[in-house]
C-alpha cells in the first residue's frame, strides 16, 4: 500500500469518516491519489456537514445555489443534450460513459450525435464547468448523480437489465453519504425500489437519510426544433419525500416545470404510459391504413381532415414499420413486469404485432405494383430512401428501413439506400450482413437505375419533385410525396 494511502486511511480513521464504500479495483497511481483525495475532501465535507445540518439541508442549499456538482452516466441520446441543459443552468458537470471515445471526443470538443452541434460542446468546455471522463472513480466527487444508460430488450425479447445493473453496481462502489441519485432510463415499474435500492443501500447508507433516491423519466424527442430537454415539463417520482424535493431542486433550474408524483413506481408508469400510448395509436393507423387501402380511401387524407377536429382526436401517422429506441421497446417492459402479477397486455401484444407486420405489408404492397408495371421483385433493384428510423435524425436504432432491406434481399431482389444522414450502416445484432454499406448519392442516373425507390424515412433533405421526375417508380410509405404536383403516376402509396 502507498504511503500516500496510508495517510489517507488514518486521516479518514482519525476523522471518524463513515465510509462504507472502498476502491477495491486495480488503478493506477495517479487516479488512487485522485481518488483517495476526492474520498478525504468528500469526507471532511460531510463529516462537517452532519455536525452542523442534516444531509438533506447541505443538498438543498447546493442545488439551490447551483453549486452542486452533476455527474451524468451515459452520454447518448438522452445523456449528452442532458448534460449539456446542466451545464448551462450553472450546475459543474461531469459526463461518464464506459465507451472511453465519448469522453475523449467530447473533451475535444467534438459532437458525435448530429443535431447536438460541436459548437454547443466548446461552449460548455469554455465555462470550465463541463468535463467527460471513463474513470468512475470520480463519482464520489459529485452530489447528483443522474443516469441515462440504455434499456433495450433481449434476444427473447425481455427487459435486458444489465446495463442499469452494471451502472448501479458502480454508483453503489464509489457512493457517499449526501449525494442524489436519479435513474431516467425507461423501465418498469419497481424498477428503482427493487433493482437499484439494494444494491445502493447494501454496504450500509440508507436512503432518504445518508443519500437520495429519485426516478425521472426522460422525455427527449431528438431534432424537435419546438421541444427540447429545457422546455418538456420533468415528472418525478422519489423513494422518500426528501428524495421527491432535492430531485425537483436539481431539476428545476434546468427545465421549464417538474411535475411531482408520489413514487419512483408511478414516474416509471408514467414513462410506459406514454410510449404506449404512442405504440397503440400507431398500430391502429397502420391497421386503418390497410383497411382503408382496399376500400380505395386514402388514409392520409382521412387522418388529415379527422385532425380538424378541435377535440378528441389525435393525430398519429402511419409508417413502414416501428423504430428507434423507445416505441418499439419499452411497452414490452410493461409486458414483461405484468406476468408477475398475472396480468395480460392483450392491447400492447396486439399493437406490437399490428406494428411488426407493417414491413411485411410494405413488401406486398411493392410486389403487387411491380407486377403491374409487368416486372417481378425477384431481381428487382430497389432503393431505399431513409435509413434512420425518423426524419431528420441519425439514429438506425430498430429502423424498420434495415427490415426493409433484408427482406428486399430475401426475395432475390438488390437493396440499397440513401440517407445523408447516415454514410454507411453501423453494425446490428440483427442485420450483421448489412454493416458496412454505403449510402447511395442521388443523381437522375442514379435514380433511373432502380426498378423502385421505396420512400422509407421522409427526410426535409429529399427533393421529392427531383425524385419523382428521375425514379423510374416512387413507393412512399411516409406520405412525403404529398405535395408533388408532377409525374403522380410514378407514386405508389404504401
Ligand atoms: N433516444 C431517445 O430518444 C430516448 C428518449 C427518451 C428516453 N430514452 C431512454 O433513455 C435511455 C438512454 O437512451 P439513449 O437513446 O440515450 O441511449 P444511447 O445508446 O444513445 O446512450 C447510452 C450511453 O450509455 C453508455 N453506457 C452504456 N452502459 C454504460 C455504463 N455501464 N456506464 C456508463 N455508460 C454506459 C453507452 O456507451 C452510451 O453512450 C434509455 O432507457 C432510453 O429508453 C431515450
Amino acid at each position: 500500500m502507498s504511503q500516500r494511502r496510508v495517510a489517507a486511511d488514518d486521516a479518514r480513521k482519525s476523522e471518524g469518516a463513515d465510509f462504507s464504500v472502498r476502491a477495491e479495483v486495480a488503478i493506477s497511481p495517479q487516479v488512487w491519489f485522485f481518488f483517495e483525495d476526492t474520498q478525504l475532501a468528500a469526507a471532511r465535507k460531510i463529516n462537517r456537514k452532519v455536525s452542523s445540518g442534516s444531509l438533506k439541508d447541505e443538498l438543498q442549499g447546493k442545488l439551490v445555489g447551483r453549486k452542486a456538482s452533476v455527474g451524468v452516466i451515459g452520454l447518448g441520446y438522452v445523456g449528452l443534450p442532458l448534460a449539456m441543459e446542466f451545464c448551462s443552468a450553472g450546475y459543474s458537470v461531469t459526463g461518464f460513459d464506459i465507451d472511453p471515445e465519448k469522453p475523449k471526443a467530447l473533451i475535444a470538443g467534438r459532437s458525435y450525435i448530429e443535431h447536438i452541434p460541436s459548437e454547443r460542446i466548446r461552449k460548455a468546455l469554455e465555462t470550465k464547468r463541463f468535463g467527460a471522463t471513463s474513470d468512475f472513480t470520480q463519482l464520489t466527487g459529485m452530489d447528483a448523480i443522474v443516469i441515462c444508460v440504455p434499456t433495450p430488450l433481449t434476444r427473447h425479447r425481455e427487459p435486458d437489465m444489465t446495463y442499469i445493473e452494471q451502472t448501479t453496481a458502480t454508483v453503489a462502489k464509489y457512493l457517499r453519504a449526501g449525494q442524489i441519485i436519479v435513474l431516467e432510463s425507461t423501465t418498469y415499474p419497481g424498477t428503482t425500489e427493487e433493482v437499484m435500492r439494494p444494491m445502493l443501500e447494501a454496504r450500509g447508507l440508507k436512503v432518504g437519510k445518508d443519500f437520495f433516491l429519485a426516478f425521472s423519466p426522460e422525455r427527449e424527442d431528438p431534432a424537435n426544433k419546438d421541444f427540447g430537454t429545457g422546455n418538456i415539463p420533468k415528472v418525478v417520482g422519489g423513494t422518500t419525500k426528501n428524495c421527491l424535493a432535492l430531485a425537483r431542486l436539481l431539476y428545476d433550474g434546468v427545465v421549464k416545470a417538474t411535475v411531482p408524483v408520489s413514487s419512483t413506481q408511478t414516474a416509471e408508469a408514467v414513462k410506459l404510459t406514454e410510449n404506449i400510448f404512442r405504440c397503440v395509436n400507431i398500430a391502429l393507423v397502420n391497421e386503418l391504413k390497410v383497411v382503408f387501402d382496399r376500400m380505395g380511401i386514402d388514409v392520409w387524407e382521412v387522418i388529415e381532415a379527422a385532425k380538424t377536429k378541435p377535440f378528441g382526436y389525435m393525430p398519429f401517422y402511419p409508417g413502414p414499420g416501428l423504430g428507434g429506441h423507445c416505441i418499439p421497446i419499452d411497452p414490452f417492459y410493461l409486458t414483461w413486469k405484468a406476468r408477475e402479477y398475472d396480468s395480460s397486455t392483450k392491447f400492447i401484444e396486439l399493437a406490437g404485432e399490428v406494428n411488426t407486420a407493417m414491413p411485411e405489408y410494405v413488401i406486398t404492397r411493392m410486389t403487387e405494383a411491380l407486377n403491374l408495371a409487368g416486372k417481378s421483385l425477384k431481381g428487382a433493384k430497389v432503393l431505399v430512401l431513409g435509413l434512420a428510423y425518423k426524419k431528420n435524425v441519425d439514429d438506425t436504432r430498430e429502423s424498420p428501413s434495415l427490415k426493409l432491406m433484408e427482406l428486399i434481399e430475401k426475395k432475390h431482389a438488390r437493396a440499397d439506400y440513401c440517407d445523408p444522414h447516415v454514410r454507411v450502416i453501423p453494425p446490428t445484432r440483427e442485420h450483421p450482413d448489412l454493416a458496412g454499406r454505403k449510402s447511395v448519392t442521388l443523381t437522375p442516373a442514379s435514380l433511373k437505375r432502380y426498378d423502385v425507390v421505396l420512400v422509407a424515412t421522409d427526410h426535409s433533405c429529399f427533393d421529392y419533385d427531383f425524385i419523382c421526375r428521375h425514379a423510374r417508380m416512387v413507393l412512399d410509405t411516409r406520405n412525403a410525396t404529398a405535395g408533388v404536383k408532377q409525374n403522380r403516376k410514378k407514386i405508389v402509396k404504401a
